[in-house]
């Protein structure tokens, strides 16, 4: 008797899952992305099309759903049509259904596409910045990046194990969690945001003043979308409305891949949430190494609320 679609699903993801990393060109990556590379490498945006790019947990789901919003005027039924992942796909994703594939997804949509990728920058398929594409990257401070990472991490089967706190944030230091630096990462993109015309924002400004950072990306879209609507999509972003809504909380995703009873994907959405989690001493070693993996930077981030 063939297999219901269901089961069949549930069966590979059961194979699949915690994919290995692969190096990729001295980027540690899921071993499906590096698998598949060539064809991300080569993969020829449109002009039109834009880059939401971050390191991951770095508030990538909330900028998809405000620049969504944003091009569609605030209409909250039509950011509905589907989960953020297949309105605006993954670039480099490739796991098992329903999870959607990035290339995929590109092949059946016309452009304007936006896209998301957690690629750094030295990684990002030339044709973006042949095509002067626009991008806007999110970066978030480092100790409250990894700590997200690290709850995704147990919840995300298709990543590796994150195994303990400790040793996660020492793997997070050194670069080895899937793709790879976050210091790198973040300064990859503020090296090359004058010359490339990045629209580079920070989660905690985000969360500061919503309303300021979300004309910035309105002014550097060119949309026309007035200050009313833009408070209506504060709202519509909102941690808490985001969380309720079905169509960016991932819960289309099913629990042998996302197990969201470990923990929720929306999960706090605060700045400042590292102070729970590092100690004194795992604070103390964390900030010498990132004074000296930062020392040739000037990124505004802040630590404290
Ligand atoms: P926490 O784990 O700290 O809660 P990404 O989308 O890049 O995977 O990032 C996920 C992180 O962004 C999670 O952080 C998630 O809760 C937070 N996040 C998602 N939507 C948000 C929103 N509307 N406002 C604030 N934070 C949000």
């Amino acid at each position: 008797k063939p297999l219901s679609y269901e089961e069949s699903i549930r069966r590979a993801g059961d194979a699949l899952k915690r994919f290995p990393l692969i190096n990729v060109q001295g980027i540690p990556l899921m071993s499906t992305i590096a698998a598949n590379w060539k064809s991300v490498s080569e993969f020829s945006p449109d002009p039109s099309d834009l880059l939401i790019a971050t390191y991951p947990k770095a508030g990538t789901t909330w900028a998809q759903e405000i620049v969504d919003l944003l091009l569609h005027n605030g209409d909250a039924e039509m950011c509905k049509r589907a989960p953020t992942a297949v309105r605006i796909p993954f670039l480099e994703i490739f796991s098992p259904p329903p999870i959607p594939s990035g290339l995929e997804l590109l092949k059946e949509m016309k452009p304007p596409r936006v896209i998301k990728t957690h690629m750094p920058i030295q990684l990002v398929p030339k044709g973006f910045w042949d095509n002067k594409c626009k991008v806007i990257y999110v970066a978030r401070n480092a100790k409250d990046n990894v700590v997200s990472y690290f709850y995704f991490d147990q919840m995300n089967l298709t990543h590796p194990e994150p195994g303990s706190w400790d040793g996660y944030i020492q793997k997070f230091m050194k670069g080895q969690l899937s793709w790879g630096s976050w210091y790198d990462h973040v300064k990859g993109y503020w090296r090359e945001r004058k010359e490339r015309n990045i629209l580079y924002l920070l989660y905690e400004d985000m969360k500061e003043n919503p309303v300021r950072e979300i004309k910035k990306i309105r002014q550097y879209l060119g949309v026309l979308v007035s200050d009313d609507v833009i408070e209506r999509i504060v709202q519509l972003t909102s941690f808490k409305t985001m969380k309720d809504n079905p169509m960016t909380n991932y819960s289309f995703i099913p629990k042998f891949l996302f197990d969201q009873s470990v923990s929720p994907f929306m999960r706090k959405g605060e700045v400042g949430d590292w102070v729970h989690h590092f100690t004194p001493a795992q604070s103390q070693v964390f900030d010498e190494d990132y004074a000296k993996q930062m020392k040739d930077v000037d990124i505004p981030f802040r630590f404290r609320i």
